[in-house]
């Protein structure tokens, strides 16, 4: 806790990506995993049918990767992680997924971590500990009252940015790494979205500027909480340019926009959750059915069974900040208690 309060008067955390932990008791098959990879590269858009000309694009596409990963920081962030199902199939895959991807930088959006309400301090420290290097948040994010006094002194653990002037907590961050110094925003959309907050077009941009002028930070990550596509794709296209990449969060459904916009800015409407599959958003469906049917109020318990772990990884140029690659990440796995 000392060292969170120094933090807070830098706003620079250095990191120490080797406190990943393995998970206790617990037994994972992974049953399917996809990195949908995005062709964000302007390839020729024609055949190839001599040897030599075969030849010729894989030289390029070699060279190109190898110039490219000189200077490239790969960010994997993962949606919403839905209760003990979420957080276990988080915890015990991070390290492997973080070797296995290449992976430089990780956040993970932790709104419903808390059997599907919120976050606690242990699950937070959880998370940190298996490796991830912020943790963002949504609308869920008071459900857990213990998170309040955490989040005053542990200013990786962030809440939406356009929360009124005084509330408790951060908005955003830079973390120090070893391919310098990346930035982590979370702001919550207004569209369909409780409670009414300030304007997020604004106060994003106005810390974008912010960071990249007092704090010399070249990548910057938006994870934008909001329920509507219009509302995500109008801020990625607001800050085009100005970020490294605007990834939705919130409606726990993985969306395939994923894009890089003209400026260098990555996209993607939606992350998906990390949660039971079986489910509606990571709730068991049969009540949430009988709530849509009847009207009357119901308990919407977290599923169990089948999980999966959705994403997106992003490759950002750390000299420029500009993103030069974006793909879905997606892993199906079967958790069992011994
Ligand atoms: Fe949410
Ligand atoms: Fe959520």
């Amino acid at each position: 806790m000392q060292d969170a309060q120094q933090h807070l008067k830098t706003g620079v955390v250095f990191l120490n990506f080797s406190a990943a932990v393995a998970p206790a008791n617990l037994k994972v098959k992974v049953i399917e995993t996809k990195a949908i990879e995005s062709l964000v590269a302007n390839f020729p858009a024609q055949n190839f049918t001599g040897s030599f000309q075969v030849f010729l694009f894989f030289g390029f596409f070699w060279a190109k990767t190898r110039r490219s990963n000189k200077s490239m920081l790969r960010i994997l962030f993962l949606g919403d992680i839905v209760g003990e199902p979420g957080r276990k199939a988080v915890i015990s895959r991070l390290k492997a997924i973080k070797e296995e991807q290449s992976v430089d930088f990780i956040i993970v959006n932790g709104e419903n971590a808390a059997a599907g309400r919120g976050i606690t301090p242990k699950i937070a420290i959880d998370l940190m500990r298996a490796g991830a290097a912020v943790i963002t948040s949504g609308d869920h994010i008071w459900d857990q009252q213990e998170i309040v006094e955490f989040m005053e002194m542990e200013p990786r653990m962030l809440r939406p940015l356009n929360y009124p002037e005084g509330t408790v907590g951060f908005g955003s961050i830079v973390l120090k790494t070893g391919k310098g110094k990346v930035g982590v925003i979370n702001a919550q959309g207004r569209t369909f979205m409780q409670p009414p907050l300030e304007n997020p077009f604004l106060a994003v941009e106005a810390e974008a500027l912010r960071m990249r002028e007092e704090e010399g930070a070249e990548v910057i990550f938006v994870d934008f909480h909001a329920e509507t596509t219009s509302e995500k794709i109008a801020m990625g296209r607001s800050i085009d340019g100005l970020v490294s990449a605007v990834i939705g969060t919130h409606t726990h459904v993985q969306t395939a926009d994923e894009q890089i916009f003209p400026g260098g800015t990555a996209f993607l409407c939606d992350a998906g959750m990390c949660g039971p599959l079986e489910s509606v958003l990571g709730r068991e469906f049969k009540p949430v059915v009988e709530r849509f049917r009847t009207a009357i109020p119901r308990r919407f318990p977290v599923a169990k069974g089948r999980v999966g772990i959705r994403g997106v990884l992003v490759d950002v140029d750390e000299k420029t900040g500009k993103a030069t690659g974006i793909r879905r990440f997606s892993e199906d796995l079967e958790l069992r208690e011994p």
